[in-house]
């Protein structure tokens, strides 16, 4: 696994933290889920978008995840929207930052039906042109971040919910064995990258699973490049497939690896405890499964926050299917995957405050500081920081805030002093940054 981890400690040291008042913690906070990851040899990884990584944004996956994965900046559509113009930023700043933080990159994905440019999908090709623009784009593609990603899904989504094959601009142009040729271009274009075949609704044994089973399994038998399974698990709350863990193992078995490739466990809105308590055991499930077959080589959640999570746009009135809820507070799921990959379970007791930047610009940026109690409450309550590189407050909400020299002072408005148990109060302020913008400690009096 490449996933040296290097330079984080200031990371680390600064983001999300959380300082406790009233009973002391039942136990330390859990170590973040790389390392916990890193000590089982497994994969937790997020997508990405490549705009957000700055803020508190970039401190979680930086901090959390050892791997990454593009969550659209690869995709055709993406890198070469003109035929032969390409624009390979975001996928370019992705991979940096991904090596800046020791994290291994998923690279998603070459040969899909979906997202593909316009000059693709609305030309007219012959067969031979058609595969030489497959062979030409995975050589380019590939081979412009040879020997730095981890993996490739060479092939996305290729099957019909009933084991045919999906009827698709490869498929009807080349027949079955675009796949083969697509994975024997992508060893050609980076003999170190695993490739991967990736679908949906092959998480469980069912039709569809059954033929990727059969595909791969000929795949290898015929000496075609292939080197693991992605399943996506996209999940719907209370639909966590009973026969998840014996389909990672009948992959396992033909001697491939298995990557969950795209977690997320999707409810209807509104969420409420119970709903966020059932989506952490399914999401234990999940990561348990995994971790019990040695050639699941991890997991990568489809986002890790529900403000960067695809589902309410794709899925109207459903969403909250993130570990992390729309502020980058950490859900009951966030603690059941550190549970699951042996991480401590219990939650800590009293009030703890927790500082984010939630948009930042040149020159200024918007910082939420949030008061949450659990097992203790507050009837007042004052959220003090230090300023450590210049920044001056313009504007709060929520609060009265002052600031002297590089002191800020914040109390609660006349409504907002009370804290009950389990709830949380927010406040918000504008601030002027230059040259950089660490996150401070924050003490709650
Ligand atoms: C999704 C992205 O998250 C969205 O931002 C985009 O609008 C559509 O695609 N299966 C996949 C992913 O393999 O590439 C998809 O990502 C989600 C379903």
């Amino acid at each position: 696994m490449r996933s040296l981890r290097t330079g984080l400690s200031l990371a680390s040291l600064v983001s999300g933290l959380a300082l406790l008042l009233g009973a002391p913690p039942a136990q330390a906070a859990d170590a973040p889920l790389r390392d916990l990851a890193d000590a089982k040899s497994k994969v937790i990884g997020t997508a990405v978008t490549g705009s957000k990584l700055t803020g508190t944004y970039g401190e979680i996956a930086a901090r959390e995840f050892n791997a990454l994965t593009p969550g659209n900046a690869m995709k055709w559509g993406s890198v070469e929207p003109t035929r032969g113009t390409f624009n390979w930023a975001e996928a370019d700043q992705i991979v940096n930052f991904a090596e800046a933080n020791g994290q291994q990159v998923r690279g998603h994905t070459l040969v899909w039906h979906s997202q593909n440019p316009s000059w693709l999908t609305n030309g007219t090709w012959t067969t031979a042109e058609l595969r030489q623009l497959m062979t030409d784009h995975i050589a380019t593609e590939v081979g412009r971040y040879k020997g730095r990603l981890e993996t490739w899904d060479v092939v996305n989504e290729p099957f019909n919910e009933d084991g045919t094959y999906r009827q698709t601009l490869w498929y009807n142009g080349l027949g079955a064995d675009y796949i083969a040729e697509a994975l024997t271009a992508a060893r050609a274009a980076d003999p170190s990258a695993k490739l991967y075949i990736n679908d949906y609704n092959v998480e469980g044994v069912n039709a569809k699973s059954t033929a990727l089973y059969n595909l791969v399994k000929s795949l290898k038998e015929r000496g075609v490049p292939i080197d693991g399974v992605g399943l996506q698990a996209h999940l719907i709350l209370g639909q966590v497939p009973a026969t998840l863990q014996q389909n990672i193992q009948r992959f396992a078995d033909l001697g491939l690896d298995v990557a969950i490739t795209e977690l997320d466990i999707r409810m209807n809105l509104p969420s409420d405890s119970a709903k966020l308590a059932q989506q952490a055991a399914e999401y234990k499930q999940v990561m348990n499964a995994c971790v019990a077959v040695a050639r699941c080589v991890g997991v990568t959640v489809w986002g890790f926050t529900d403000s960067d999570s695809w589902i309410p746009d794709t899925f109207p009135g459903q969403g909250a299917a993130t570990p992390y809820d729309e502020n980058f507070a950490p859900k009951p799921a966030y603690h059941a995957i550190a549970e699951a990959l042996g991480g401590t379970t219990t939650p800590p007791t009293g009030c703890t405050v927790t500082y984010s930047v939630v948009h930042q610009w040149n020159g200024g940026f918007t910082g939420q500081v949030r008061i949450d109690c659990s097992g203790a409450s507050l009837a007042s309550w004052k959220a003090n920081w230090t300023f450590g590189a210049g920044q001056q407050l313009t504007q709060a909400w929520n609060a009265n805030c002052t600031q002297s020299g590089s002191a800020v002072n914040c109390s609660n408005a006349s409504y907002n002093g009370t804290v009950p148990d389990g709830g949380s109060v927010t406040f918000g302020f504008n601030a002027s940054w230059s040259g950089s913008n660490p996150v401070p400690v924050v003490t709650l009096g």
